[in-house]
């Protein structure tokens, strides 16, 4: 994993800040419906299968699949395999058919990005490797003028106990579970996932955030620091959530530039995983 850079604050002490700003803090509002002005549509067609190659400088071998991939077939046998089970393996699939495991994991790695925080706490952490990769990411957008925040990083079990019956107790649960994960299901509680935001807040984790420029310029360019919108346009009957242009997350330069190249949208598809739409 990668060294924690000396910017960056440690984990400790941190945890209290934010909580009571993240029970409110929701990765994606009720009101986080599929918006026909939205331009997002895919372009590419989603592929059943996959010839990923990864070789995640942020990931060592001993962090090497003991899972094989279903229908991952890595192009050279030197290949890495990332686990999609372990939390701490950045191919890590968790959706409403694979819950975190186990359930009340915590990243042993979390630590604070030197980049502009709209959120402190808890909220402010992600694992060292997707803090490095967001430093980069961040600095890359701020050098063509595009201003982008974390909105909202790390959440802990307990945490997302607290967001997701906040949604419950607004919108119903229906609503709820197309917007935020159940508790022991978000990669927000992995680290290697977080929330971007532009600064100004009118649209934060609104459908209109999909037009302002910081999602417009992650849109093309995450993959390049090696994240996927996780959630994207149209493609909640395969992610089980409405489109978050704001949700980022690392799974490694190489599969996220693959995937962008073959216009695979989703980690679902790419890995080969059936689709989780709605809870088993
Ligand atoms: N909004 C995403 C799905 C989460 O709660 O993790
Ligand atoms: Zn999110």
């Amino acid at each position: 994993m990668a060294t924690q850079q000396p910017s960056r604050r440690a984990f400790t002490g941190l945890l209290t800040a934010g909580a009571g700003l993240l029970a409110l803090s929701a990765c994606s509002p009720a009101s986080n419906t599929p918006s026909t002005a939205a331009a997002d549509t895919p372009t590419g067609s989603p592929s059943p299968t996959v010839t990923a190659t990864s070789a995640s400088p942020a990931v060592t071998p001993t962090d090497v699949a003991a899972t094989p991939l279903p229908s991952a077939t890595p192009s050279s046998a030197a290949a890495p395999q990332f686990s999609l089970t372990d939390p701490t393996s950045p191919w890590v699939v968790v959706n409403k058919h694979r819950p975190l495991n186990p359930q009340n994991f915590v990243p042993a790695d979390l630590v604070q990005p030197n980049i502009r925080l709209a959120v402190s706490g808890e909220a402010s952490l992600v694992n060292s490797t997707t803090a490095a990769a967001a430093e980069k990411m961040f600095g890359a957008a701020a050098a063509e003028g595009v201003i982008m925040t974390l909105a909202s990083g790390y959440r802990s079990y307990t945490t997302q106990v607290a967001t997701y019956n906040g949604y419950v107790a607004s919108t119903g649960q229906a609503a709820a579970d197309r917007a935020s994960a159940r508790p022991g299901h978000s990669e927000h509680q992995t680290g290697w996932a977080f929330d971007i935001g532009d600064g100004g807040g009118a649209c934060s984790f609104q459908p209109c955030f999909a037009e302002q420029p910081a999602a417009v310029w992650a849109k093309a360019n995450a993959s390049k620091f090696g994240f996927v919108v996780r959630y994207p346009w149209m493609f909640h009957e395969t992610t089980g959530y409405f489109y978050e242009s704001w949700h980022l997350r690392y799974v490694g330069v190489e599969a996220a530039t693959d995937m962008a190249a073959r216009g695979i949208a989703t980690l679902e598809e790419y890995f080969g995983l059936e689709a989780a739409p709605d809870y088993l």
